[in-house]
C-alpha cells in the first residue's frame, strides 16, 4: 500500500511539531483570540473556547494528520487516494480542491494584515508612538494613535508596498522546499517566538494591571455569555488550529510512518492553546495598567496597545518585540496555507518547487488587491453590507473552512475503516482512547460544525434579528 513519497519528509517529530505548531500559532492567537475573549466577557468565554479545542478540534486534527500520512500526498490526491482505498469515490478530492482554494484566499487577506504588522514593527522601531505621547496633549493622544491606524489603512500604496515584502518573504520560504525551506524557518523562528513571548510576558507581570488582567480572564462571569460567544469560540477554535483546508493535513504527508500522530497532535494543540492565553496574558496587563477598554475589537492590537506603548517605560523595546512577535507568528502560518497548492503543482504539473511558489505566490499577492482596495479606495463597495475583504473573510471561514472540517470528519469517521485509522493511530481498535476519538469525530465533530455553520450563516444573513 505504502509507495516512496514524492516529497522530502521532515527530519524528525520535532520539525513536525515545529511546522504545526508555526502554523497554528498566527494572527488567530495573538491578534484575534485576545480580542474575541475580550469582547465575549473573558473567562467564561476561554473556559468554552477550551472546551471547543480539546473535544472538537483535537479529534479533527488527527483525522487530518492521519490522512496525510497515510498517502503522503498532496490533500488533493491524498482524499483521493484515501477514498479509493476506501471504495468510495474519487470525488473526495473536490474536499482536498476547496482546501487549495480556501488556504490561497485566506492568504490574500492574511498578507494585508500581516503587513499591518510589518508596518508596526518599523513604527515601534521608529518610536512613532512614544514621540505622539512626548508631542501631543494628553486628551488628544489617543485620538492621535488611531489617526495612525486610520492613515495606514487608508493608504493603498503603503499597504501594497508591505503585502508584497510579506508575501516575498512567505515565497522565499517555501521555494527552499520541506527541509531546507519550512524546516529551516519553523525551527529557528518558533523557538524564538516562544523566547519573545516570554520576555514579554514577564514585562506583563510587572505591571499594575497584572492582576486585574488575571481577574478578568480567569474569572467565569458566565452572565457574560451567549450563544453567538458560545459558537464564536467554536469557530475559532477551529481557524486557530489551521484546520479544514488540507494545512496540517500536507504537513503530515511529510511526517516519517514511525511518529504517533496522536501525541504529535496533542502537543500541537497544547502549544496552541497556551500561545493564546500568553498573548492575553501579555495584552490586558497593559490594557488595565493604562485604563484602557478591553473589548475594543480589531484595533486591540493596532490601536489600544500602542496607545499603551507610547507611555510606558521601555515602549520601544517591548512594542517592537510583541510587533516582530507577531510578524513571525503570521510569517509560519503563511507557508502553511500555501503549501497544499504548492505539493499539488508539484505532484501534477511537474512544476519545479521554486516554479509553484512564484507561479501561487503572484496569484495570491494580486488577489490580495481585492482586500487592500477594500479597506480604502473601495471602502464604500459593501453589497450586503461587506467590502470585498469581508467577504473572503466570510467565504473562507465561515463557509469553506466548516464545509472543510465536516467532511474530514465524516469521511474518516465514517468512511474509512477502523483497520486503516486504528493502523495508522498505531493502537488496537478497542483502545479506550480510539474509541472516544472515534466518538467525537463521528458525533460530536459533525453535528456541532454544523449547529455553528448554520447558526452563523442565517446571522449574517440578517435572519436571527433578535436573537443572541
Ligand atoms: N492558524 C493560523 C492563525 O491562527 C492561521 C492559519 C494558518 C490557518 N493556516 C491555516 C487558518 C489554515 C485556517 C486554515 O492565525
Amino acid at each position: 500500500m505504502k509507495e516512496t513519497p514524492i516529497h522530502q519528509q521532515w527530519s524528525s517529530r520535532l520539525a513536525f511539531i515545529f511546522a504545526a505548531v508555526g502554523s497554528a500559532i498566527g494572527l488567530g492567537n495573538i491578534w484575534k483570540f485576545p480580542y474575541i475573549a475580550g469582547e465575549n466577557g473573558g473567562g467564561a468565554f476561554i473556559l468554552v473556547y477550551l472546551v471547543c479545542v480539546f473535544l472538537i478540534s483535537f479529534p479533527v486534527m488527527i483525522a487530518e494528520v492521519l490522512i496525510g500520512r497515510r498517502t503522503h500526498k498532496s490533500p488533493v490526491n491524498a482524499m483521493e487516494k484515501m477514498a479509493l482505498e476506501a471504495k468510495q469515490s474519487p470525488h473526495w478530492s473536490l474536499l482536498g480542491w476547496m482546501g487549495v482554494i480556501a488556504g490561497f484566499l485566506i492568504l490574500s487577506y492574511y498578507s494585508v494584515i500581516a503587513g499591518w504588522t510589518l508596518s508596526y514593527v518599523l513604527k515601534s522601531l521608529t518610536n512613532t508612538f512614544g514621540e505622539l505621547f512626548a508631542t501631543t496633549a494628553t486628551q488628544d493622544y489617543a485620538a492621535a494613535i488611531e489617526t495612525v491606524f486610520s492613515n495606514t489603512i487608508a493608504n493603498p500604496w503603503m499597504l501594497l508596498l508591505f503585502h508584497s515584502i510579506f508575501m516575498f518573504m512567505t515565497m522565499l520560504v517555501i521555494a527552499q522546499g520541506v527541509r531546507s525551506g519550512l524546516e529551516k524557518a519553523v525551527s529557528s523562528l518558533v523557538p524564538l517566538l516562544f523566547v519573545l513571548l516570554i520576555i514579554l510576558i514577564f514585562y506583563a507581570f510587572s505591571m499594575p494591571g497584572w492582576n486585574q488582567a488575571i481577574d478578568f480572564m480567569f474569572n467565569f462571569r458566565f452572565e457574560d455569555l451567549n450563544a453567538a460567544s458560545v459558537l464564536e469560540a467554536m469557530g475559532h477554535a477551529f481557524f486557530t488550529l489551521s484546520l479544514g483546508m488540507g494545512a496540517i493535513m500536507v504537513y503530515g504527508s511529510y511526517l516519517p510512518n514511525k511518529v504517533s500522530i496522536t501525541h504529535a497532535s496533542f502537543i500541537v494543540v497544547s502549544m496552541d492553546t497556551i500561545v493564546s492565553i500568553a498573548a492575553s496574558l501579555i495584552i490586558f496587563p497593559l490594557v488595565f495598567s493604562y485604563g484602557l477598554e478591553p473589548g475594543a475589537g480589531p484595533g486591540l492590537v493596532f490601536v489600544t496597545l500602542p496607545i499603551a506603548f507610547g507611555q510606558m517605560s521601555f515602549g520601544i523595546i517591548i512594542g517592537s518585540i510583541f510587533f516582530i512577535l507577531l510578524l513571525f507568528a503570521a510569517w509560519t502560518s503563511a507557508i502553511s496555507l500555501l503549501e497544499p497548492a504548492i505539493a499539488w503543482l508539484i505532484e501534477n504539473k511537474n512544476l519545479k518547487r521554486y516554479q509553484a511558489s512564484i507561479f501561487m505566490g503572484l496569484l495570491t499577492w494580486l488577489t490580495g488587491l481585492l482586500t487592500i482596495f477594500s479597506f480604502n479606495i473601495w471602502s464604500g463597495f459593501t453589497p450586503g453590507d461587506k467590502t470585498i475583504f469581508d467577504w473572503i473573510d466570510f467565504l473562507t471561514s465561515n463557509i469553506m473552512l466548516p464545509i472543510g472540517g465536516l467532511f474530514i470528519a465524516i469521511f474518516v469517521g465514517w468512511l474509512v475503516s477502523n483497520k486503516v485509522t486504528s493502523e495508522e493511530l498505531n493502537t488496537s481498535p478497542n483502545n479506550i482512547f480510539y474509541l472516544l476519538w472515534k466518538f467525537l469525530i463521528r458525533f460530536l465533530a459533525p453535528i456541532t460544525i454544523i449547529i455553528i455553520f448554520i447558526y452563523k450563516l442565517l446571522d449574517t444573513l440578517g435572519l436571527l434579528k433578535g436573537a443572541a
